[in-house]
């Protein structure tokens, strides 16, 4: 069996960690009997100030025949935020309609929280996000720019069917996990969006009577992710508040350089994405010290997501055995002083 995948190493550390993951990926193919052909992307902001465009005009046609997607990280410092995303990574999980955006998080053995007293084992939830609308959508506009009167509006668009669909794969998930779901809104605040989503999450729960669902305001969540994070098992959210809860859920579960992401379309009609949470980091760019797990652990969900459950397994073993290890190598933000690379041929031993 040979997998098509597609990737965009994009901005800043986004290539390193592509280049360090790629080879896990094939070994896996090795150890578990299929093959990886890759296509590379050279989008992102080079190609932006090079020829104007972070990618090209028919880069989703390009990319809707492959089977799966790895993206390293989109974002430069010298071009405003807005025009690169928008310009490359957010069109690609709405065309693409990657509404489920799914981020686990894990505080691995061997891997210290900034939390006290937390270990190994006890952190374990994953966070369910809507990635096609939201607070995301592209609804508003500005006017008299640059001018005293300058005026900015950002609507929110919250569809009875876009949030029924994120909720429903949620609930499902809380079902196969330890049945517990936590639905996160600010609808104190906002009493029209997350009052559907409300209302909607409370339908959805009559189909899944063994999942118990708690409430949270974003805000008293954002404190309990903190405060008390082994009670989570299964968190939905919008695509704002999925979007920062899962920094919260990194940094709890010892680094952004482990957590992993993947936007996926349920269907299947069109490929979906898989990248680390972080982003360019351009703090660190050009020193071969961002920690490639995350993107790694990408790697693993891409593989799920191909059916290759057992190689997906058998990297995630590998990652886990690796941080449980004292003398294995480890990059900065863990506390060690190994590069990029090793940490990823280290995992590559492992398999
Ligand atoms: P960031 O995630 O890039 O960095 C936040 C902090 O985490 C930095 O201190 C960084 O050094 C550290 N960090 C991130 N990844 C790491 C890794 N693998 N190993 C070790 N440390 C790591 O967030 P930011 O600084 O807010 O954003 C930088 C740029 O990235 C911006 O242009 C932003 O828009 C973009 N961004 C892109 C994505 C994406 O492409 N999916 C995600 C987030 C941010
Ligand atoms: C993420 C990122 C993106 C998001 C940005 C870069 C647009 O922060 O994937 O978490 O907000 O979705
Ligand atoms: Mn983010």
């Amino acid at each position: 069996m040979t997998y098509d995948i597609a990737t965009i190493p994009g901005d800043g550390i986004g290539r390193t960690v592509v280049d360090a993951t790629l080879p896990v990926l094939r070994a896996a193919g090795d150890a578990y009997g299929f093959e990886i052909d890759v296509t590379e992307h050279d989008w992102g902001t080079e190609r932006y100030r090079e020829r104007g465009a972070m990618m090209p005009d028919d880069a989703l046609e390009q990319l809707a025949p492959r089977d799966a997607i790895l993206l390293g990280a989109v974002g430069h410092p010298d071009v405003p935020d807005h025009v690169t995303l928008h310009g490359l990574l957010l069109p690609i999980r709405k065309s693409f309609n990657q509404y489920v955006c799914k981020r686990p998080t894990v505080l691995y053995e061997g891997v210290e929280s900034p939390l006290r007293g937390y270990e190994g084992g006890d952190i374990d939830f994953v966070v369910y996000r809507e990635n096609t609308e939201g607070e995301y959508a592209d609804v508003g506009g500005r006017e008299h720019e640059g001018f005293d009167n300058d005026v900015a509006i950002q609507s929110a668009l919250f569809t009875r069917e876009g949030v029924e669909r994120i909720v429903r794969q949620a609930f499902q998930a809380a079902s196969e996990r330890r049945g517990h779901l936590t639905n996160v809104t600010k609808s104190n605040a906002q009493a029209y969006g997350m009052v559907l989503w409300d209302d909607v999450v409370e339908e959805v729960a009559t189909e899944f009577p063994d999942v118990t669902v708690e409430r949270l305001l974003v805000d008293a969540a954002s404190m309990d992710l903190v405060r008390r994070p082994e009670a989570f098992d299964v968190i939905v959210a919008s695509n704002l508040f999925g979007d920062i809860l899962t920094d919260i859920g990194a940094v709890v579960s010892g680094s952004m350089g482990l957590a992993p992401s993947a936007n996926i379309n349920p269907e299947g009609e069109y490929p979906s994405l898989f990248e680390p949470v972080h982003g360019s980091a351009p703090d660190i760019v050009g020193r071969e010290i961002a920690n490639p797990l995350a993107t790694v652990l990408s790697g693993a969900m891409l593989l799920e997501d191909l059916g290759e459950t057992a190689a997906a397994a058998g990297v995630r073993d590998a990652v886990r055995s690796q941080l449980a290890d004292p003398d294995a190598p480890r990059t900065p933000d863990l506390g060690g002083e190994a590069s990029t690379f090793a940490v990823a041929r280290d995992v590559e031993r492992r398999l």
